[in-house]
Order: structure tokens, then sequence, then C-alpha cells
């Protein structure tokens, strides 16, 4: 790929990453959490045969590093820790008595915070309380975040046990100026010893988190870290941009901005990433996302499977997302509903009996047209138009005139173009995918009116 970097830097502005369409500031209190028991009950008549997806959020970290843009809570406290899994247990065993018989859970996946704060035997109960709560399918996807901080091997062997077969690590940077910047102290050699462990373990599916735009960062620090991770050969890559959003999370203003790269030096970072993981065998899925050849991910790309959740890509479409903890956010095909971002509001609810949702959204059908436009394009850098047109019944150009005036400039610049009935994305429009999808975004112009809620793009 041929990365021109001024061009980047001019579509550099705040956007949303579309893990959802409408994004999160749309969902409102207007849906409540009886609203969400009743799409549950609406959605699990009896025969209903559909797919589970189950995301469970363990919001618990043992330190906090600087750049955090994660729903997360720092304590040793255990006692907190386990009233949290308490109630954890409650709101599964609610959700899943209105669940239908004969439903089965194919992908589980536990995000944080940091799940592997929890001790193995919390692990091993918490995993145990959902296995004899829902249904699971035997080749169910079960993926965990994991530090490798503070991490022992028991850890990773209750997962395994447990039923874990992928994991996500978060390792960020190798070098020591940017992990002290940040306050996240993880000598290579831990990170190493983890990923070793989880081969052994015979975890299937490993992905590493780097970030760059980090304080300290040049390209040559970077490069060592990436040929460090190169050389541990996962099966994912995940590349953040650092989302600097101090209106949001007050804890980033530790980071001093004048340790940041500028703006320059971040596409720099960024294109000599690109072109090392390439080089190296990785596919460009995506927005952040690299992968080997033969991972599912890359696989789902090429096969037109390939869809977007809160997790970023993902390969299982289809499946009710159901979302439990602090925060979390469960989706169907028809509604978002996201529970209370605090554990007081959060115990209270279910104290109350009722489920913990604190704010929600209903999709109207233009909704569920620009999703499918945005997913696809995200997804497959290609979009169909005449597909969209017998699939919803419209006349793309004039249902989309203003997305289409809106990428004229964009057609001007080489990065998507129209090929008969198709919407291609080329060359580094690959990597402007957010500026590609706000041009059918409904929503943003008026969202951008109000405070600033969205991290930049590039
Ligand atoms: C929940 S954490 C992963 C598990 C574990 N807590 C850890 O940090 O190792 C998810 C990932 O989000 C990314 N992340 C966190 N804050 C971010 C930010 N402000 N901008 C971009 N990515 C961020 C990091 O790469 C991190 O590994
Ligand atoms: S990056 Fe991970 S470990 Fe660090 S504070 Fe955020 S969630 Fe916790």
């Amino acid at each position: 790929m041929n990365i021109d970097v001024a061009l980047l830097k001019k579509y550099d502005r705040p956007g949303p990453r579309y893990t959802s369409y409408p994004t999160a500031p749309l969902f409102n209190a207007a849906f409540t959490a009886a609203d969400f028991r009743n799409e549950i009950v609406a959605t699990n008549s009896p025969g209903t045969t559909a797919d589970l997806s189950l995301y469970v959020h363990i919001p618990f970290c043992d330190t906090l590093c600087f750049f955090c843009g994660c729903t997360m809570l720092v304590t040793r406290d255990r006692k907190r820790i386990d009233e949290y899994l308490r109630y954890l247990k409650t709101e599964i065993s609610r959700i899943a008595s209105l669940i239908a018989p004969g439903r089965r859970v194919t992908q589980l996946h536990w995000g944080g915070g940091t799940p592997t704060h929890l001790s193995p035997e919390e692990m091993r109960e918490l995993a145990s309380a959902l296995r004899s709560a829902f249904e699971f399918a035997p080749d169910a996807e079960c993926s965990v975040e994991i530090d490798p901080r503070e991490l022992d091997r028991e850890h990773l062997e209750a997962l395994a046990e447990s039923g874990f077969n992928r994991m996500s690590m978060g390792v960020q940077d190798f070098e020591l100026p940017v992990q002290s910047a940040v306050n996240r102290i993880q000598p290579e050699w831990v990170s190493r010893q983890v990923y070793g462990w989880a081969r052994e373990l015979g975890f299937s599916s490993i992905n590493i988190d780097l970030m760059y735009g980090l304080p300290h960062q040049t390209v040559d620090s970077f490069e060592r870290t990436v040929r460090g991770v190169i050389g541990y050969s996962p099966d994912r890559i995940a590349v953040f941009n650092y989302a600097h959003v101090p209106w949001l999370k007050p804890h980033q203003k530790l980071i001093h901005q004048d340790d940041l790269p500028t703006p320059e030096a971040k596409l720099d970072i960024l294109k000599m990433t690109i072109e090392l993981l390439t080089a190296n065998g990785y596919e460009y899925i995506g927005m952040d996302h690299f992968a080997r050849p033969d991972d599912e991910l890359a696989r789902a790309r090429a096969n037109r499977t390939l869809y977007r959740n809160f997790q970023g890509y993902s390969t299982k479409a289809g499946a009710d997302l159901y979302g439990f903890g602090m925060s979390a956010i469960s989706h169907f095909e028809n509604i978002y509903a996201q529970n209370t971002k605090t554990l007081t509001e959060y115990y209270r609810a279910l104290d109350a009996g009722t489920l913990a949702t604190h704010v929600g959204y209903r999709m109207t059908a233009d909704d569920h047209v620009r999703k499918h436009v945005i997913m696809r394009l995200m997804c497959d850098l290609d979009l169909d138009m005449e597909s969209v047109e017998r699939r919803f019944g419209i006349q793309f150009e004039t249902y989309f005139a203003r997305a289409m005036d809106a990428l004229v400039p964009l057609e001007q610049d080489r990065l998507i173009e129209r090929r008969g009935n198709h919407l291609v994305i080329v060359g580094p429009g690959r990597l402007l995918l957010r500026n590609i999808a706000m041009c059918f975004d409904a929503y943003l112009e008026r969202l951008s009116k109000e405070k600033p809620i969205f991290s930049r793009t590039v």
C-alpha cells in the first residue's frame, strides 16, 4: 500500500469507530430496563434457535495505565471483586431464565478492565456459572482479554480448563521510557513468558494489542516493539491509535502533552507499522487489525463474512449479543441496551429485581440500511449498491444523495472508486474507513454540534 502521509493528515478529524451503528452517544434513557426485558421475551418465543453471543465485563484493574480509555476501576480490594461477582451471577441467572431452551452460545468474550485480575478460582466459578445457565456449542469461540503483568500460569490453566480457546494480550509497547510515561511497566520477558504458557496450554488464536501515539514513541522505538511482537508469531495483532480523550477520561491528563508524538510522527509510525507487518506475512484487515492469512479473520475477510462488533472485527455474524456486568452492551437485530456505568447503580438495579439497563436504542428502518452499508464498507471494502437496493427496496443514489455528495472529495483523492454498481475502497482509503463511513452516518452532524465525543480518525 502506498501511504501518503500528507493525505492522511488532511483527513484527521474526530469521528466514531463504528463498532455499532447508530453509535453509543445515541443510546438514551427512553429505552428502559423494562423495554429490554420485553425485547428479550419477544425474541425468545419457544422454538427460537438463533445462536447467542455473550460478553462479560470485568471492570477491575490492579493499577491505572494513564492512557486507558476502557471502562475500568482500579482496586485491590478482594471483597469488592467478590461482591461484583455475586451480582454478575444474579444478572446471568435472571437473563438466562428468559432465554428459549435450545439456543446455544457460539461465542463468549470476557473483556475489561482486566478479567485476569480475578483469581483462578474466581474465574473458574464465573465460567461454571455461565455454563450452568446457558447451553454452549461444543465448538464455541471463548476468548478473554488478559494482562500479562501479575499473571500466573494458574490463571491460564483455569481459563483453558473452563473452555477458553482464544485470548487477547495487552502489550502496547516494549520500551521502558514509554512504559514509564504511561505507568505500565511490563518487561518484555513477562509478555514472552505468558505468550509461551498460552501456546503450551493450547490457546489456538492469540492476539496482541499494541498502541501507537503514546508518549516518547518514535518510528525507531516502535519498530523495535513491532519486530519483537512479530517474533512471537501471534495469529492477530491489533495496533490501536491512542485515543486521547481527556474530556471523557480525565486521568489521561497525567500524560504530558509535550511527550506525545506529533501528528506527522504518528503517521510515520503508522506507515512503518503497516509496511513491517505486511512484509512479515500479516494481512491488513482494516482499522487497527492485522491477521495471519490462515487466521479466521483473514479468511472471513476473503469470504465476505466479516462483521464488526464492540470488540472490533469478528467472524460470527447473526448471533444475539447479551452483555453482562457494569457498562456492558447487548445488541439484537432491533435494539441496543447498555447497562449502568457505575457499580452502585448496577447493584441497585439488580437488588430491585430488574435488569441493569441504563440506556438503549431501538433501530429505525433507516438505521438498518445505514448500518448495513457502513458494516459492508468497513468489512469488505466493497459495497454492492444494487444488492442494497434489492435488500431494502430503495434507490441507492436518491436515498444516499447527501452521502454521495459527501463522497465526492474522497473520490477525487482516490480513497474510494465507483466501479459499475460497486463502491470500492482503494489505496489509502483503507486507512480512512472511519472517514468513509462518516459520509453515511445520519447523526454525525447533530452529534458534532454537541460537546466533543469522538477521538481523531488518524
Ligand atoms: C481492556 S484492555 C486489554 C486487557 C488488559 N486490561 C490490558 O490492558 O492488558 C483493551 C485494550 O484497549 C487498548 N486501549 C486502552 N486504552 C486505549 C486508548 N485510550 N486508545 C486506544 N486504545 C486503547 C489497549 O491496547 C488495551 O490492550
Ligand atoms: S489498559 Fe488495561 S490494564 Fe491498563 S488500566 Fe486500562 S483496562 Fe486496566
